[in-house]
């Protein structure tokens, strides 16, 4: 039977939920989840969506937040708490969020990935996500990032994921 995911645009009352499933989906030692108060201004601020993703039958759920100006947008987070994973939650809530932007105007996306976290890089790389630049030292463990644009302009909503690319240029 297929998993039935619903997504949805959050209100300020959802900050206390987004600050649990940010705490829940980023559990490094490095990680600083985002409270309640910074869950509120993003999702009162302009130009900013913020999408919360459930799964049916599970009390966990997802979040997105990505901030939109003029035709550039930037994902600023995508958490799926680890009992939602594999249930195709981050892909929806990446594809509902790659909708709405490119309905508001952006033509192109950006994000910053952990070097080392295939389970992100992956998942962008199927939406054609291409390496545009590095972040040496960018988290607080050290780590570098790489930075990825993902181009909305050719991109019809009804396009789907792209067949992945092999990881050569990852680092
Ligand atoms: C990255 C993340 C959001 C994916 O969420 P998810 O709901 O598990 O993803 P989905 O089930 O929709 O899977 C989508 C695709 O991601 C990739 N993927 C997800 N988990 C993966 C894994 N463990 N190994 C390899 N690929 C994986 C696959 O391409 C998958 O497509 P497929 O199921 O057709 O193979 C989730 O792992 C997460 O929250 N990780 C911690 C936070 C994080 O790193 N966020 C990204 C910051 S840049």
């Amino acid at each position: 039977m297929a998993t039935e995911i619903a997504v949805r645009n959050a209100t300020l009352a959802d900050a206390p939920l987004m600050a649990v499933i940010h705490a829940h989906s980023f559990d490094g030692p490095s990680d600083h989840p985002w409270d309640e108060a910074t869950m509120a201004q993003f999702v009162a601020a302009p130009g900013v969506i913020c999408l919360i993703g459930v799964v049916a039958g599970k009390d966990a759920g997802g979040l997105l937040i990505a901030r939109h100006a003029a035709d550039e947008a930037e994902l600023l987070t995508l958490g799926v708490m680890p009992a939602c994973r594999r249930t195709g939650l981050g892909r929806v809530l990446l594809t509902r969020a790659v909708d709405d932007l490119h309905a508001s105007g952006a033509t192109q996306i950006f994000l910053e990935v952990a070097d080392g976290n295939m389970e992100a890089l992956t998942l962008y790389r199927s939406f054609g996500a291409a390496p545009v630049g590095r972040r040496p030292g960018y988290y607080e463990d050290g780590a570098d990032a790489t930075i990825f644009s993902l181009a909305l302009s050719d991109r019809r909503s009804d396009d789907g994921p792209i067949a992945d690319e092999p990881f050569k240029d990852q680092r």
